[in-house]
């Protein structure tokens, strides 16, 4: 098994399915409202214990009855949860989600999820010392993702960073990452003005950059390659990113090539996509290896 720590939000989603999102000052009638788990770290977390890391969580909840049953899931995922602190001065995170045609258009309120702390990461190392591979998200405080990135590379831990949303980071943190997972327009925001393919040869097997339904670009030290997604119908595309980050990084963890990484990453993101809610449809190693496109050499344990 593995061992992975997600350093990250965890949320709870409140989604709204409908025909049309209204315009200022507008009323329209919507399908279904649902509440699910959701909050990048958290699904990431839950993609890699499902895909059987053994994953231990650093993240922040509120002391509202929301949080109790995120951390409920959390558990109930078999994610260690020692790392994640309750505050009273702030509400546990959430998103509010409206899904059209499948697709989602998002706004995430940190709540807790901000009072992550530099001085947490930092007394976290133990576990960070431990872990295969660490990885974060942009919703939490940028010091705290600068303080991670500087203490594992202090620590000789690699670490994945899904910068989502879009906002910057240091050049220095960039540098020391193992790898960074922007979608396009992440991509934009961390690189303005520059060419994807010629940053992509600048960060060799380190860049990935995810094109929803396109697939994975990266570069292999010889050239740009683009590993095809699987093409499925989404139910709800809400983190399918997250869990392509999460299964990439359960795959990378136990050996396999960067190219059979993406392409396990991106069977894990199709399968996510077919069921309403970011962690719903999150498959575990045993529906990965029941599917038709699950290759028999990927050995993860
Ligand atoms: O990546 C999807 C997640 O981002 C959702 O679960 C929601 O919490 C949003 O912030
Ligand atoms: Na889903």
């Amino acid at each position: 098994m593995v061992k992975l720590t997600v350093v990250g939000s965890i949320s709870t989603d409140f989604i709204i399915e409908t025909d049309k999102r209204p315009k200022t000052g507008e009323t329209v009638e919507g399908k279904n409202f649902s509440t699910a788990f959701g909050g990048k770290g958290a699904n990431q977390a839950v993609a890699a214990a499902r895909l059987k890391a053994d994953v231990y969580m650093i993240g922040t909840v509120g002391n509202d009855t929301f949080a109790d049953e995120l951390l409920t899931n959390l558990e109930g995922n078999s994610i260690f949860i020692d790392g994640v602190e309750r505050v009273t001065h702030l509400p546990s995170g959430s998103a509010f989600i409206t899904i059209q045609d499948g697709d989602n258009a998002i706004i995430y309120i940190p709540g807790a999820n901000n009072a992550l702390t530099p001085k947490r990461i930092v007394s976290s190392q133990e576990e960070l010392k431990k872990s295969d591979l660490v990885i974060v998200q942009n919703e939490v405080p940028v010091e705290a993702i600068e303080a991670l990135v500087r203490v594992c590379d202090e620590l000789d831990t690699p670490v994945l960073y899904n910068p989502a949303p879009a906002r910057k980071l240091s050049k220095e943190a960039i540098e020391k990452v193992r790898f960074i997972t922007p979608n396009e327009t992440e991509f934009s925001v961390l690189f303005p003005g520059e060419k994807m393919e010629e940053v992509l040869a600048h960060y060799p097997n380190k860049l990935l950059v995810t094109a929803g339904s396109e697939g994975v670009y990266y570069h292999d030290g010889r050239e740009v390659k683009l590993v095809p997604a699987n093409k499925v119908t989404p139910v709800d595309t809400t983190g399918a990113g997250d869990t392509f980050n999460g299964a990439f990084a359960v795959a990378w963890s136990n050996g396999l090539t960067i190219e059979d990484s993406i392409r396990f990453g991106n069977l894990a993101a199709s399968l996510s996509i077919q069921k309403m809610g970011a962690q719903s449809g999150i498959p575990t190693l045993e529906e990965m290896k029941g599917s038709t496109l699950y290759e028999k050499e990927w050995h993860i344990e």
